[in-house]
């Protein structure tokens, strides 16, 4: 479904408001309907299909709080947005907690309607999407989490065996794991092995959120357009998700990682656009050495970066994605990533025999 063709559900007790409301909608293609109570509201949602509702939030008889509270739990497909007084920004806030898509404070203007709905509208797209493609796995995993608690070793095979048909080779989540507590080695000297290890552990589950959005995505040759440029950013917050509530010290550190390793030192990452040190440390080493390994390996969209266009590249970040302290113990720490890459590689070739002997039995048989 194109935005343009979306349906639109009107909500206010005002006639004038409904009025102005549709009328820009509709000249910019969408389809609209006004009713003038939330009771109204959900006669019209048993009717017919809605993609999105643009409620007032004072309305005699059910408030429009009342009525998102309904509609998330009874139509989880529909988005909303709601109407708010000026003076009344808290209350603004607290749908948002409540599952609204975003608010808009009184009085509004035109393009500022246009473009709350059309991001609603493309969010809502992004994570129905994601339900539909990641749901059962999330699902799945979550569950597995909670009742394997410690045996950490068995889910980081089953995410690196998830991650590879996602475009990320077991060698490249192994070696983002062993980059990582390297870093966190020199970084804060000192730690013991179980830390570095909860780190090597935690940061190879940075992209286990991938598995919430369609493969073709991750395998993708050429660019990303914009909305499927929507959808993957999706992962680092289905990531957080899927790890959310795990009891180990691994786990809970990885779901630190998945959330944040897309965000920016200066704060224009996402998910959450934190700049600094409101990114978890471990987020922020993970970006670095995640983005190191990615730049020296090939992806589906280009070819793998020689080493010094890799490093100048890290370094011209400093500042911008990455933190200045961080590129700098990144550097003190080459030599013994460069050990990790050639260990990486003997490892892959004997993995590769290993498999090649297994298949030359069988055939002998
Ligand atoms: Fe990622
Ligand atoms: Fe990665």
């Amino acid at each position: 479904m194109t935005s343009a063709k979306a349906k639109i559900l009107i909500v206010d007790d005002e006639p004038a408001i409904c009025d102005i409301l549709a009328r820009w909608l509709s000249a910019d293609g969408y389809a609209c309907e006004s009713v003038h109570s939330g009771e109204a509201a959900l006669d019209a949602l048993e009717q017919d299909e809605v993609h999105l509702i643009i409620s007032d939030i004072l309305m005699p008889g059910m408030s429009g709080i009342d009525l998102l509270s309904i509609v998330r739990s009874k139509f989880p497909g529909v988005a909303v947005l709601m109407v708010t007084a000026v003076d009344d920004r808290k209350t603004g806030i607290r749908t948002l907690e409540l599952g609204a898509y975003g608010y808009v404070i009184k009085p509004f203007d035109r393009n500022e309607i246009l473009i709350n709905v059309a991001m609603a509208l493309e969010r809502r797209e992004a994570s129905l999407l994601n339900d539909e493609y990641g749901g059962n796995l999330r699902g799945h995993i979550t569950r597995s989490l909670k009742q394997i608690g410690q045996l950490e070793g068995i889910i980081f095979h089953t995410i690196s065996s998830f991650g590879h048909r996602h475009g990320e080779t077991d060698e490249h989540l192994r070696r983002v794991g062993r980059f990582a507590s390297t870093l966190l080695n020199i970084v804060r000297p000192g730690r013991s092995m179980q830390e570095l290890d909860d780190m090597a552990r935690a940061a190879a589950m940075h992209d286990i959120g991938k598995i919430a959005a369609p493969e073709a995505i991750w395998l993708k040759k050429g660019k990303l357009d914009d909305r499927e440029r929507v959808v993957a950013q999706t992962h680092s917050e289905a990531g957080a998700k899927i790890l959310q509530g795990a009891d180990a010290p691994a786990l809970r550190l990885a779901q630190e990682i998945a959330w944040a390793h897309h965000e920016w030192w200066d704060g224009t990452g996402y998910p959450r656009g934190l700049a600094g040190d409101a990114i978890p440390e471990a987020a922020r080493i993970v970006a670095i050495v995640d983005t190191y390994d990615a730049l020296l390996h090939e992806r589906p969209h280009r070819p793998a970066f020689p080493e010094d266009e890799a490093l100048r590249i890290i370094k011209d970040e400093s500042g911008a994605h990455f933190e200045p302290r961080l590129v700098d113990c990144f550097m003190q720490a080459l030599p013994r990533m460069r050990e990790i890459l050639q260990e990486s590689n003997l490892e892959a070739s004997q993995r590769e025999k290993l498999s090649l002997d297994f298949a030359k039995i069988h055939r002998d048989r």
